[in-house]
């Protein structure tokens, strides 16, 4: 068997141009030993059976009787470390269980688990693919998993995590397409992840649209708090009041306007402290959080540009920090939304769904997509229903709810239908106004998609409140690819969407 040798480096290929190194190499198996720099390779192997790609490394390394003196093949999940006297340094071998039951996520955290068995003093690093999966489907996963894993939000600290820059992987097949798309999709995630983690101060409104700006693909358009009041935006209006951080809504147009748009709008409240209606203290450092849904856009909104599908993908961004001041809305307003229906603030800590209002109705006015896909922190009832590792999700249509399920299988970001029946939207009408912010503690999760159906009409439309998923603070979630802090939920569910629904 002939193993070739595919390099991937951190940051967009840069490396591999300033080494001189080209984008992958032939070796015969026989030389795998000679793999130059390579000091861990990472491979698989199952309990009932075994990757041929692997037999290959083990038996040109003799590494078998070292591996059955600790107990031969790991667990699921579990390493073993093998210094092998020539070629690498040291061979990771990581159990993946049994062989009908690996699935695309047994391959991602038993590989994570590998990657964080690297020593830090490793430069080089080399995965052999364990060839279940087809060929780029599996390169891709693994490049997402390497990009994932060694993110860190370290900005701050002294110190640094540290990875290696270059990863080869090593297969007998053709996955140059899986690399890259693994490559762009852990990097948009890693950037949503990054722009959820900045603190309140620095990942503010403008932070977005500078960020947004960097990529020349895109189309913006930045409103602020001058067109809010022109174009009639009450609720963005309403809930930016009180904010210090000049606010914004963002608008990314990426792709061929002759195509019908898909929309895609994301939460962006840089700190929620609940306005007037003031959250309690415990806790409340979280709600930097609460940009999530925006920085999932501006993270899939990147991929997407990269992956250059044809399509036409407009994002939304509606951004603004949720404050509480003598300038600050109040409990007992009404205010009235781009599509005219006005809505009774009963509570100035459901601010997210007044700002989305507006976003989907301008939206669907101006760019009159076909189908619309919000993403909000917008309940912590979705929390209490779901817990932290499914994110709810709420539409007016079966068919493009069941498409944007079918994407969410075949990544981590488990989603879960939650009713839109009558009921709830019963449950927020108002004395005073069309419409009021908050239907009380019963079915929270479901009123506030209520309340959001009041602006979308009849254009299929999604909405999904990541508000349990997209982070990890003292939570339930456990994934060994995800460390801390942010995760990105919702960049490569987007991407994948996009990719599966567009030529
Ligand atoms: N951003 C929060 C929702 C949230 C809470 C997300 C906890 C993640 C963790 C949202 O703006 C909010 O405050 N929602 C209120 C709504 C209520 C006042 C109707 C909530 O869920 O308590
Ligand atoms: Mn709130
Ligand atoms: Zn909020």
């Amino acid at each position: 068997m002939k193993l070739i040798v595919f390099l991937h480096s951190k940051g967009s290929g840069n490396f591999l141009k300033e080494h001189g190194l080209e984008p992958l190499m032939n070796l015969d198996s026989g030389k795998v030993k000679d793999i130059f720099g390579l000091d861990t390779v990472i491979c698989m192997e199952m309990e009932d059976a075994e990757p041929a790609s692997s037999r290959v490394l083990l038996d040109t390394l003799n590494l078998d009787p070292a591996m059955k003196r600790l107990g031969g093949v790991p667990r699921k999940g579990k390493t073993i470390i093998l210094p092998s006297m020539d070629g690498p340094g040291t061979v990771i071998v990581v159990g993946l269980g049994k062989r009908e039951k690996v699935d695309i996520e047994a391959l991602r955290s038993s590989l994570s688990t590998a990657i964080k068995a690297v020593s830090p003093s490793s430069k080089n690093v080399g995965i052999v693919l364990p060839e279940i999966f087809p060929a780029e489907a599996e390169a891709m996963e693994v490049v997402y998993t390497y990009e994932i894993t060694t993110y860190s939000f370290d900005e701050f600290k002294a110190e640094k995590k540290t990875s290696p820059d270059l990863m080869r992987i090593l297969s007998d097949r053709e996955i140059k397409q899986g690399i890259e798309k693994g490559r762009i999709m852990g990097e948009a995630t890693n950037l949503t992840r990054y722009l959820a983690d900045l603190p309140s101060s620095i990942g503010t409104p403008t932070f977005f649209e500078k960020t947004l700006r960097e990529n020349g693909k895109i189309a913006v358009t930045a409103l602020g708090r001058d067109d809010f009041i022109k174009l009639g935006m009450g609720g963005l209006e309403g809930v930016s009041r009180g904010a210090h951080e000049p606010a914004r809504l963002l608008i990314a147009e990426y792709g061929d306007r002759e195509l019908p748009a898909i929309m895609i709008v994301g939460k962006g409240i840089t700190f929620d402290s609940g306005g007037i209606s003031i959250k309690p203290s415990d806790g409340m450092q979280e709600m930097k959080f609460d940009k999530c849904g925006a920085a999932a856009v501006l993270g899939a909104m990147k991929a997407i540009t990269e992956l250059g599908p044809k399509a036409h993908v407009v994002g939304l961004m509606p951004l603004t920090e949720n404050m509480p001041g003598g300038g600050s809305y109040k409990p007992g307003e009404i205010l009235r939304h781009y599509n005219g229906v006005t809505s009774e603030v009963i509570s100035t800590d459901a601010e997210g769904r007044l700002v989305l209002a507006d976003a989907l109705a301008f939206g669907i006015d101006k760019y009159r997509p076909v189908s619309v896909i919000d993403l909000a922190t917008l309940t912590g009832a979705c929390v209490v229903a779901l817990g932290n590792n499914i994110a709810g999700v709420m539409g007016n249509n079966k068919d493009l709810q069941e498409k944007i399920i079918e994407a969410s299988r075949n990544t981590w970001e488990k989603l879960w239908p939650l009713p839109l029946d009558d009921d709830f939207r019963e449950q927020i009408r108002s004395d005073v106004a069309d419409i009021k912010n908050t239907g009380g503690r019963p079915g929270g999760a479901e009123t506030a998609g209520a309340f959001l159906s009041n602006f979308v009409g009849e254009v299929p439309w999604v909405h999904l409140d990541i508000a349990g998923t997209a982070w990890r603070g003292q939570k339930t979630s456990k994934k060994d690819y995800l460390g801390p802090g942010a995760t990105g939920f919702g960049t490569r569910l987007l991407v994948e969407f996009v990719m599966e629904n567009s030529g």
